[in-house]
């Protein structure tokens, strides 16, 4: 009887312990925490601001089609390239920009903001590769023609549409039409 109560006691004990360490766990995470929030550079209120920016997320399903149709292959060339760009690319406030060109095609940011949004490549073509993916996916043999438009929750979107890339990159926009010839050199967008 008494070595059975000694033997609850050591594991009471032990629980104990265990308990308590994963409490000090828990309080030097939230201390390491703060050391973080600490260690912003207060007098930079643009890298706060880019700090508190909330990672983009994909609005709806893209919007396929009502652009002049880029080419799928050189779609697939855009996205390989983009692939091994880390770099930032800024879109002016109200303004569509075509932030990439291969012949015939473009990937426009268009921003429906008041102000400049500053975004990633690596997530342009994370967001180009919605509309490539699902629109117009008829195969490159029968069908060329690419065109869609995926939207973002921080109000700019990415198009996949026709490009000039002869003309200048701030005076090219995806369009539609005219009537006799809507899509354009790389044909319509088939499923
Ligand atoms: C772009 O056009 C050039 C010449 O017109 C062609 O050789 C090349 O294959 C095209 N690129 C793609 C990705 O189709
Ligand atoms: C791009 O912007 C991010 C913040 O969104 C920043 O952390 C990164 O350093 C920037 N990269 C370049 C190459 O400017």
């Amino acid at each position: 009887m008494m070595q059975t109560i000694n033997m609850c006691r050591f594991f009471l004990l032990l629980a104990g312990i265990m308990i308590l360490d994963l409490t000090s766990s828990v309080v030097a995470s939230l201390v390491k925490g703060d050391d973080r929030s600490v260690s912003i550079p207060r007098s930079s209120s643009q890298y706060l601001a880019q700090r508190s920016a909330p990672v983009p997320q994909m609005s709806g399903p893209p919007v396929c089609g009502q652009f002049n149709t880029g080419d799928k292959k050189d779609f697939e060339q855009l996205q390989y390239d983009m692939s091994g760009d880390k770099s930032n690319v800024t879109t002016p406030a109200k303004k569509c920009r075509r932030q990439r060109c291969k012949n015939t095609t473009g990937v426009y940011v268009c921003n429906d903001n008041d102000h400049d949004v500053i975004i990633p490549y690596l997530t342009i073509r994370e967001f180009a590769a919605k509309p490539g993916k699902e629109c117009c996916t008829k195969r490159y043999t029968d069908s060329k023609g690419i065109s869609g438009q995926q939207f973002s929750d921080q109000n700019w979107n990415v198009i996949i549409a026709y490009a000039n890339c002869n003309h200048p990159q701030d005076q090219d926009r995806p369009g539609f039409g005219p009537a006799g010839d809507p899509w354009g050199p790389n044909g319509a967008c088939e499923n």
